[in-house]
């Protein structure tokens, strides 16, 4: 077995309150396969809808000690370049059917929505969330898409690239001081002031709808994944900001394998592990600071308040790791030496870069029951969404790695 950047500090922790058995009632309010199913209907009807590819990791999985590892790659997403593409676009979608709804009283034609032909009804009706790239690429994606006005809040480290991927779907960006929750904030407030439609990736008291119709557009690419694998995964590896991508697929495969659902490990930054910390202190937990990490899409310092008792109760374990072991994971990815040559982000990897430092802690391993039979399912949620960032980090641009996946 091949070690990982050995010098890589991480951190690990079993979560004394993961319960196995059937999906949990109480959590159908929020996640349920119905649901997802619904969001589903709608995200497939939408132009340009194609399942992304489950790539299999046949050379890692010998290096790692593991049957299989499959890989779900995001980054062709809707054009979009994350698996973000399904959440927030669903949620603008559903936001604006309520509220033509609640205008005509009359069931809104959601066919006609879904394909921007209401977008004279729409055009008054401005919507806008804070990001740290890839939700709000989503959020403005989808406004341009039904015919909505639009205005990003980003933060102080969002790069220019991810600012000008925002403003090419016809979006104001608008970039704040401080962190991504004062972004958060700061869109509240601008919101409150000006009559906009907040559409948050993530929940706080009182803010629960819009968060949960983001979450119940992941449920495609669990959906997805799930048909495309032959035999059930034991094992799956998720990133964690805010941690609504890790509640969706938590909550999708319980659902979906009952008490046989695998073992899920979510994985952070060690900057900004709200999650691991909230499993720790067992109570939702702030982190704070500047949560400097490469890992933008993860740089979240408190955890959305509907995704954590789906976590609390489904995640087996959780782990936070370096910008450098996800950076390595980055560029193995990109040299095919997994088993395939595959384009995956700072964020998008950082799943199968815990899978790997973990594989190096035999306590660990032997914590999660990860062994030679284990079928790992990992979820690479982008590919290069910041182009110049990712040639920077692994040396050659996204389009050159693509060119030779698929010469
Ligand atoms: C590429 C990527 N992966 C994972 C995540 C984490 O999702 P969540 O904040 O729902 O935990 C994000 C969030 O923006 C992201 O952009």
């Amino acid at each position: 077995m091949t070690q990982p950047v050995a010098a890589s500090p991480s951190i690990f922790l079993t979560n004394p309150r993961h319960r196995r058995g059937p999906y949990p009632n109480r959590f159908r309010a929020t996640l349920s396969r119905e649901a997802g199913a619904r969001a589903a209907a709608v995200i497939r009807s939408w132009s340009g809808y194609a399942p992304t590819p489950l790539v299999s990791l046949p050379k890692l999985a010998a290096d790692l000690g593991v049957a299989a590892i499959s890989y779900k790659d995001e980054g062709g997403r809707f054009g979009l370049g994350s698996f973000k593409a399904l959440g927030g676009a669903h949620a603008v979608f559903r936001l604006l059917a309520g509220e033509l709804e609640r205008r005509s009283v009359r069931p809104t034609d959601l066919a006609a929505l879904a394909a921007g032909r209401l977008a004279d009804a729409v055009a008054d009706i401005t919507v806008t969330c804070a990001t740290d790239g890839n939700h709000g690429r989503s959020v403005a994606w989808g406004a341009s898409l039904f015919g909505a006005r639009c205005v990003i809040f980003v933060h102080a480290t969002v790069s220019e690239g991810r600012a000008e991927a925002i403003r090419r779907f016809g979006a104001e960006v608008i970039r704040t001081t401080g962190n991504y929750d004062d972004s958060v904030r700061e869109a509240a407030r601008m919101a409150a002031e000006k009559g906009w439609f907040v559409v948050f990736d993530t929940s706080y008291p009182g803010y629960v709808d819009v968060p949960r119709d983001v979450m119940q557009g992941y449920a495609v690419m669990v959906e997805e994944a799930v048909a495309a694998l032959d035999r059930p995964p034991t094992h799956v590896f998720v990133q964690g900001g805010v941690g609504g991508l890790a509640a969706a697929v938590t909550a999708e495969l319980w659902e979906t394998y009952g008490a046989d659902a695998p073992t899920v490990v979510v994985v952070e930054p060690l900057t900004a592990a709200c999650l691991y910390e909230s499993a720790r202190a067992g109570v939702v937990t702030a982190v704070g600071g500047d949560l400097d990490t490469l890992m933008a899409g993860l740089a979240c310092g408190e955890p959305s308040l509907i995704a954590w008792p789906i976590l609390d109760e489904g995640v087996a374990a959780f782990t936070a790791i370096s910008d450098a072991t996800a950076v390595d994971a980055m560029r193995r990815l990109a040299d095919g030496s997994t088993g395939a040559t595959i384009v995956g982000g700072e964020s998008g990897v950082a799943g199968l870069a815990g899978l790997i430092d973990l594989s190096a802690h035999p306590d660990r391993r032997a914590a999660i029951g990860l062994d030679a039979s284990s079928r790992v399912l990992v979820f690479g949620s982008e590919g290069d969404s910041d182009p110049e960032l990712y040639r920077n980090l692994v040396g050659r641009s996204g389009d050159a790695v693509r060119a030779e996946a698929h010469p």
